[in-house]
């Protein structure tokens, strides 16, 4: 009997991902380009040894593949990607399917599609996230390709992805990129929420002076609430944990550098070329960033110190409450900002991207899997074209029932100097976004009077020009 797919790169993740693969009934082949790995990785598979084909030449693993064949490359993003798939490509015939589940950058992963465009073989490009947990037992699945090719995979991918209550949550999204760019927004709202927690930790810690275990209870009751989450629930497990070898709280003893791939930067950076104002994951970004500029740190609050604490709020209980709503608001705004880059995204690549489905199937599986997500995806269902997700009735009635808390924790972190620049995105994302009269009326002119740039009144009038100084003469 043949396999139904196959998958090269048996790292942790390749691993874990073939293991899920065929714990769900698919046969499945694996190469892995030392045949040792592929060696060991069979010798541990158990009782699942039965649906594995190992091989330990390219051809051989080839030809164990039902055609047309999917093969998922799952080894490092770049580069080695791309020699991987010369290497294969000699030995793939007409309608087989080369998908590479790592972490791409979309744009790789467009021009790995088109190159094969006239070759007779295909590209799918699969987010998948879940970490290796989500990989072994069930992931969130993103895919971007065509839409035959996706046929040929939709029954292993659907049965090896999380459910959330049944339903599972894998979809296809859309032409090229679209897989790969919508997990690339997934990480960006991924470093939001992260950055947004850590803020709220930074605040219990340094502002109200709890321990690490104080603030694991905190997370706790805040898990059976609203906040509901996966990140939420690791975050109370961290903060939790001893380290082994001093007995102290694990979190503690952690450095304060936090690393990045590269999937926030890319969310950014795709977030401006397209014009949307993506704030909290730009805060988020550029967090990391002064996050891993220890020592520079270390030597400013050597010149600077640290402000004096504003007064603690009186009521300790009250302003926890206040920082849970204040969480809730500001990740309304991470969200929003994270589907309004992929709404732009939707028309730029006319990739037709649909937002309850995207909604739907980080509900379980993901990292930012979530209750929220399954509101989200509500209200999407509602009204898939909405402009923005703060305005659905169902998010404008969280917005008005935290943004007062989320004003209350950025005064006093600002006042107290703790570091909020990603909650305090958000709300200046709110701020602006709600305001139907801005202040860039001064900008306009501005841009006018040393640019002659013009601009539009609000009285229609057809004068785009002002009277500034020897600009007058223009009239
Ligand atoms: C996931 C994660 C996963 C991984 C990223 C995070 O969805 O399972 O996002 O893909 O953790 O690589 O990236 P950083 O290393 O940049 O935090």
């Amino acid at each position: 009997e043949q396999a139904e797919i196959g998958l090269i790169g048996l790292g942790v993740m390749g691993s874990n991902l073939a293991l899920n693969i065929a714990e769900k009934g698919n046969k499945i082949a694996v190469f892995n380009r030392t045949p040792e790995a592929t060696k060991k990785f069979y010798a541990e598979a158990g009782e699942l040894q039965g649906q594995l084909i190992p091989c330990e030449t390219i051809e051989e693993f080839v030809a164990a593949i039902r055609p047309p064949r999917p093969i998922i490359i799952m080894i490092k993003a770049g580069d080695p990607v791309d020699q991987q798939m010369e290497i294969l490509k000699p030995h793939l015939a007409n309608g087989d399917i080369m998908i590479d589940a790592g972490n791409a950058n979309f744009r790789d992963t467009i021009r790995r599609f088109d190159n094969l465009k006239d070759s007779g073989l295909t590209f799918i490009g699969m987010g998948v996230s879940g970490g290796e947990e989500g990989a072994r037992h069930g992931p969130s699945i993103m895919v971007g390709g065509t839409e035959d090719s996706w046929k040929r995979v939709e029954k292993v991918l659907t049965s090896i992805s999380a459910k959330y209550n049944n339903d599972p949550c894998v979809a296809w999204l859309g032409n090229d990129g679209a897989g790969h760019f919508v997990k690339t927004i997934h990480n960006g709202i991924e470093y939001a929420d992260m950055q947004m927690i850590a803020e709220i930790y930074g605040i219990l810690r340094d502002g109200l002076g709890m321990s690490a275990v104080e603030i694991a209870d905190v997370f706790a009751e805040w898990n059976k609430g609203r906040l509901n989450s996966y990140l939420i629930e690791i975050t109370e497990k961290v903060l939790r944990a001893a380290d082994p070898i001093t007995g102290k709280p694990m979190v503690d003893l952690i450095l304060d550098k936090a690393g990045q791939k590269g999937t926030g930067k890319w969310s950014v950076i795709e977030a401006q070329n397209m014009g949307v104002a993506a704030t909290a994951i730009e805060a988020a970004v550029a967090a990391r960033i002064l996050s891993s500029q220890k020592d520079e740190r270390e030597a400013a609050e050597k010149i600077f110190g640290l402000p004096t604490l504003a007064a603690a709020p009186a009521d300790k209980k009250a302003f926890i409450a206040d920082l849970e709503s204040a969480l809730l608001a500001a990740k309304v705004g991470a969200y929003a900002q994270g589907f309004a880059i992929m709404s732009a995204a939707s028309k730029e690549f006319n990739w037709n991207l649909p937002m309850p489905t995207i909604a739907r199937i980080w509900r379980a599986g993901c990292i930012i899997r979530s209750e929220f997500l399954d509101e989200i995806t509500s209200a999407f269902t509602k009204d898939p074209h909405v402009a923005n997700l703060i305005v659905t009735p169902a998010f404008a009635g969280i917005v008005k029932d935290t943004d007062a808390p989320l004003r209350r924790v950025v005064s006093y972190a600002v006042l107290s100097g703790l570091p909020v620049s990603a909650l305090a995105s958000a709300l200046g994302y709110f701020d602006a976004y709600r305001r139907g009269r801005g202040s860039a009326n001064l900008i306009q002119a501005q841009r006018d009077f040393f640019g002659a740039h013009g601009f539009e009144r609000t009285d229609g009038v057809d004068k785009p020009h002002g009277p500034w100084g020897s600009g007058a003469d223009i009239f």
